[in-house]
């Protein structure tokens, strides 16, 4: 990275390139990786980024920078208000949106069944999932590990959610939100979320029609589930619908059924589609580099046959693997805008209250001086060195860290030893994958194609 300047007058931003802001979003619809690249390239860790249609957004790769965000005050940013690009997918009251003291009550809700004991307790049905989804792989018949690891981590979070993952209305939601996430399935499909002006329905067939109606479709079915769950108290569980359907705010209200939709919508997309592409790189990695699996073979084999679930996610090796993982392509390339409420000073620069922070987490994963050789794939590193919360960020951090990373991490852990333990999969074909966009997030371009060649004899 080149050095910048030290300091700046208030309300001068860093530079950026002087692009028109069309051609800038454009390459940030289509190229985000590379084009993050060229950004740093020019003018090292922090840097202004305009897109059209966005206000400038000031990017950062600095650990000491980021710090400085994560661990600021809650007064002095708010991130709900930034997140209106997420609106039309997750509605008005997803927690996504929300700041301030409505925002702490929310997580503090919603938190306890993603954190601790609770999550634990989920260790024995994320492989029961994984082990049902694996049993429909045929031998020498290729599949897409992207698409099984969906329907893996989707069967997780309906589970967590709804306390049931098996089942004609399960099958139901679970193919309606699979089939509305392929429409955003591509930098082109992706664009109609940040092109506010691609947002006109003009019928089932168009893409934002198609959109809007299969969302409708979505909310009818989570309407259906509320209303029994209301009219049958006794179907009430230890689930977080059940959770969400008893609680009162301070003035004794229960969520209204908007609210409970737009939540639930929230946890569901959000605690699938990430967790589903981050395993398809993990297999991805795993195939592509047998040393790599060989090493978290061994040390998954040393705990012997039927390991309990929380040994497995203790394994150092693994969780280097998957901290590798989310490391090299982050699935999710910036963390939340953080814009600030008041005046601010960030590495020792003075903003003002209005500015707009992206903390970067492809550029802060690939700084050289923090992970050498950084397009390389080696969870060694993680074994070496211990990295801060604002030099290792997949989850985002401070009051606004992703509030399922503790089940992403499990999920990731348990549902890679039940394969690779039990499967022999290789790489259906050598062609090269490139991460592309799918809606917010980055995905392995073609899925990661695999097949089946055998079991291991261990088993
Ligand atoms: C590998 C999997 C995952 C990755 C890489 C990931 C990444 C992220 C990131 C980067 C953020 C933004 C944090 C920030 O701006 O500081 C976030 C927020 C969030 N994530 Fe995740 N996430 C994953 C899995 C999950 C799961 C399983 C859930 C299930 C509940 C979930 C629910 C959320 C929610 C609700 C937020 C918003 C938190 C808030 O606004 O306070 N995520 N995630």
């Amino acid at each position: 990275m080149t050095t910048v300047p030290t300091s700046l007058n208030k309300n001068q931003l860093p530079d950026g390139l002087k692009t028109p802001a069309l051609f800038q979003l454009i390459n940030w619809i289509a190229r985000p990786f590379e084009y993050l690249e060229e950004y740093t390239e020019k003018y090292g860790d922090i840097f202004t980024m305009r897109l059209f249609g966005f206000p400038p957004l000031v990017f950062i790769a600095n650990p000491q920078g980021i710090k400085e965000i994560f661990s600021a005050d809650a007064q002095c940013f708010d991130v709900g208000r930034t997140n209106d690009l997420a609106r039309p997918i997750l509605g008005d009251n997803s927690i996504l949106l929300m700041d301030g003291t409505r925002h702490k009550r929310e997580r503090k809700l919603l938190m306890p069944p993603f954190h601790g004991e609770r999550v634990k307790s989920y260790g024995e049905s994320i492989c029961k999932i994984t082990e049902q989804v694996a049993s429909h792989w045929e031998i020498d018949q290729p599949f897409i590990a992207r698409n099984a690891s969906q329907e893996i981590t989707l069967k997780v979070i309906m589970e967590t959610v709804f306390g049931f993952s098996e089942g004609a209305k399960c099958e139901q939601l679970r193919s309606l939100l699979a089939q509305w996430l392929e429409i955003t399935a591509s930098p082109a499909r992706s664009s109609f979320i940040f092109l506010k002006f691609l947002q006109i329905d003009l019928g089932a067939w168009s893409p934002w029609g198609n959109f809007i109606r299969t969302k409708q479709k979505i909310y009818d079915l989570l309407q259906a589930e509320i209303e029994d769950r209301r009219t049958n108290p006794e179907k009430l569980g230890n689930d977080i619908l059940s959770l969400m359907l008893s609680v009162t705010d301070e003035d004794g209200q229960l969520m209204t059924d908007d609210q409970l939709k737009d939540e639930l919508i929230t946890l569901l997309v959000a605690g699938h589609e990430t967790t589903a592409t981050a395993l398809a790189w993990a297999f991805y990695w795993l195939e592509k580099l047998p040393k790599v699996k060989e090493k978290l073979l061994q040390e998954i084999d040393r705990l012997g046959k039927n390991p309990d679930p929380i040994e497995i996610s203790r394994l150092p090796y693994l969780t280097a693997v998957c901290q590798e993982t989310l490391r090299l392509y982050p699935i999710v390339p910036i963390a939340m805008a953080r814009l600030a409420k008041q005046d601010v000073e960030i590495m020792g620069r003075k903003f003002e209250s209005g500015t707009t922070f992206i903390p970067c987490i492809y550029s802060t994963h690939h700084r050289e001086d923090l992970y050498p050789n950084s397009k390389q794939f080696k969870p060694e590193r993680f074994l070496e060195r211990q990295y801060t919360p604002y030099e290792f960020i997949p989850f985002g951090g401070g009051i606004r860290l992703c509030l399922g990373y503790a089940l992403a991490m499990l999920e990731m852990k348990l549902v890679i030893a039940s394969i690779i333990s039990k499967y022999n999969l290789e790489l259906a074909d050598n062609k090269p994958i490139k991460p592309m966009r799918r809606g917010g997030t980055l995905t392995p371009s073609n899925g990661v194609p695999l097949v089946l060649k055998g079991f291991r004899s261990s088993c």
